[in-house]
């Protein structure tokens, strides 16, 4: 079912040796389990940051993200297979085949080999990966390799799904199909994956999110839409959604 998230007041500053910058400042926002949440905005307004926060790998400068009851970066290893994220750069090990490197996280989570090899091939078979299980990275095309990289997360089951431009380096015809695929999935399961999907592209905000966040540069989040169903199938209410979000943005 996922695990719902809290960002409660968080700012972060980073030291830099021109002096302090603000890479986000108070943002505060709950994402409920098993809903899917855009954040949109252009370059420099806090949105890697906050994923980063979320992920745990950096601590708030104040305020705080609590999932759970825990907190992703005090407590990181309690969340081991718990949170999984994809990047806009697929980071798929050169020397590991393209099964291999979809294993990745559960060998870390000490899943035996047998299991996940059935388990990666299940989700190869959904993402129409078949027949490449021992292609290497390198011999897969960008779209393929940012399928390893989709894989690599869900077949963790996470609680928690966190995207970072992850279709962000690709051509739209491919980006197109992964985010139809990357929809089916979420809406297909029983219960959904708590998920939060970080993007430039308003658009895709638009397509993938049952509510948007937008932030401006440096980091402020300025609007909160809800999307109503079906937004992206009427044209002339997703025009309206996405001047919206553009005029805030000017
Ligand atoms: N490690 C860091 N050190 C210094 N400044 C940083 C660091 N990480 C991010 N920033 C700054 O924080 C702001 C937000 O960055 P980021 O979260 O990467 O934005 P986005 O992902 O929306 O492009 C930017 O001004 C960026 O330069
Ligand atoms: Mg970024």
């Amino acid at each position: 079912m996922g695990l719902p998230i809290a960002v409660e007041e968080v700012t972060k500053e980073f030291r830099t040796d021109d002096g302090t910058v603000t890479a986000i400042e108070e943002f505060d926002f709950d994402i409920e389990a098993g809903e899917v949440v855009t954040l949109v905005g252009p370059t420099g307004c806090g949105k890697s940051t906050i994923l980063s926060i979320i992920l745990g790998v950096l601590s708030p400068t104040s305020g705080e993200v609590v999932v759970d009851g825990r907190r992703p970066y005090d407590d990181f290893y309690s969340f081991r297979g718990e949170i999984a994220a994809v990047f806009q750069e697929d980071r798929l090990l050169p020397w590991r085949t393209a099964a291999e490197n979809a294993g990745f996280g559960l060998e870390a989570l000490g899943v035996p080999e047998d299991e996940r090899r059935r388990r990666v091939e299940e989700w190869f078979d959904t993402l129409g990966l078949s027949g490449y299980e021992n292609a290497y990275p390198q011999e897969l095309s960008g779209g393929m390799r940012q399928r390893v990289g989709l894989t690599r997360a869900y077949v963790t089951d996470p609680e928690i799904l966190l995207l970072d431009e992850a279709f962000g380096h690709l051509d739209e015809v491919t980006a197109t199909k992964l985010r139809e695929d990357f929809l089916s999935l979420i809406d297909g399961g029983e219960g959904r994956t708590t998920t939060m999907f970080i993007t430039h592209d308003i658009d895709e905000a638009l397509m993938i999110g049952d509510r948007v966040l937008v932030s401006r540069s440096p980091g402020k989040i300025i609007d909160r839409i809800d999307v109503p169903e079906g937004l992206h199938e009427d044209p002339e209410r997703h025009h309206e959604y996405r001047t919206r979000i553009l005029d805030s943005l000017r």
